[in-house]
């Protein structure tokens, strides 16, 4: 009989993430976002061969702005014995081991090291293309809805959450193509918080109650959608996401995407046959078994970044998983073998 994929592998997960964000976090503010990309993305090729899965990359990010990646399609795990091949569990991985490379790069907030895992079929299979997202949390779930007006879906999340728009902080990536939905949330009344990166840790931020930010609006990455789905599965928020193509994108995008039926040739090639479909929370991420790893690189809302101490290096980091459901902030220290190394809270 195969294993079937188990939440004990977070642990694992929890390494990897950790690896990924320390290796990242060496390369902090050098300006070279390529560089730090790399080295996550090869520290975490590194860290996944000790990992006991028969694990296959789905979601891979990196390819609209050509930066160095684990590529979709991509056999990751421990080696297994090639007699016994249904030893370990066939696992679904999605990954961003350096999720906001700028921000790493300049030493800015809220980089991390991320990582989703499900059993095989429990991620969607998509490309690195543009998707338009709204991101809200627990309490506004079932009840906005990406195709309403800004207006509407803001006054929905005011009231689930028992106060006024004017009290409302929605995450936008500060872009050109944001024009438009900026003045609509302005017009609203609703508080708007830009970002130059890193929508996948704002989309965490409006799941979680005290964050200070209540929703998470327009067009990012969709494998931090995907990311984000899996996420969500795990703290009871909702994304709702559509994939975009040329129109919506502003002249400062276009050259990190293809021609438009290109991309509907490589979205069919994926199985996607409906390229203007609302993808929900289930359809991202569809997995019954889902775990979500990530781990700060440069402190943020969530997580703090890696601390190198000269003996020791500690890292915090977010393991969640849906079976059991289970949602985990994790401090830990690495120390040098050496007898007198001191521990602090
Ligand atoms: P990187 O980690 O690849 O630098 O992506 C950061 C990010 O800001 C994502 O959070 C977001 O989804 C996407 O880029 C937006 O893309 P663009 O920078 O092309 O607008």
């Amino acid at each position: 009989m195969p294993r079937t994929m188990g939440h004990e592998l977070s642990l694992d997960f929890l390494h990897v993430v950790e690896a990924a964000a320390i290796a990242a976090a060496r390369t902090m503010g050098q300006g070279k976002r390529k560089y730090s990309d790399k080295v996550a993305v090869e520290k975490m090729r590194e860290e996944l061969k000790n990992v006991p899965i028969r694990g296959e990359i789905v979601i891979g990010e990196g390819e609209r702005d050509k930066a160095p990646m684990l590529y979709i399609g991509e056999k990751v795990g421990k080696d297994f014995d090639s007699t016994n091949p249904e030893e370990y569990p066939e696992v679904d991985i999605a990954v961003d081991p350096l999720e906001g490379t700028n921000l790493c790069a300049t030493g800015a907030p809220n980089s991390i090291a991320v990582l989703a895992a499900a059993e095989r079929g429990g991620l969607l299979n998509a490309p690195d293309m543009y998707m338009n997202k709204l991101v809200v949390g627990p309490a506004a779930k079932g009840h906005v809805d990406i195709d309403a007006p800004v207006k509407e879906n803001l006054k929905i999340i005011a009231r689930r959450l028992n106060r006024d728009v004017t009290d409302l902080v929605v995450i936008v990536l500060d872009r050109p193509r944001h024009q438009k939905l900026m003045e609509d949330i302005r017009a609203a009344g609703a508080r708007i918080q830009l970002i130059g990166d890193g929508d996948l840790s704002a989309g965490i931020s409006a799941a979680v109650a005290g964050s200070g930010v209540h929703a998470v609006m327009g067009i990012g990455g969709a494998p931090e959608g995907v990311l984000t789905a899996a996420a969500m599965r795990c703290l009871n928020g909702e994304i709702q996401a559509r994939f975009v193509l040329k129109d919506q994108l502003a002249q400062e995008d276009l050259d990190k995407v293809t021609d438009d039926n290109q991309t509907i040739e490589r979205m069919k090639s994926m199985g996607i046959q409906d390229p203007k479909k609302v993808y929900t929370t289930n359809d991202l991420a569809p997995g019954k078994n889902i775990i979500f790893a990530a781990a700060g690189v440069t402190s943020g809302n969530m997580l703090k970044g890696v601390r190198f101490f000269g003996d020791g290096i500690r890292t915090q980091s977010l393991i969640m998983t849906t079976l059991p459901h289970y949602v985990r902030f994790i401090d830990s220290i690495k120390l040098n073998q050496a007898p007198d190394v001191v521990v602090r809270f």
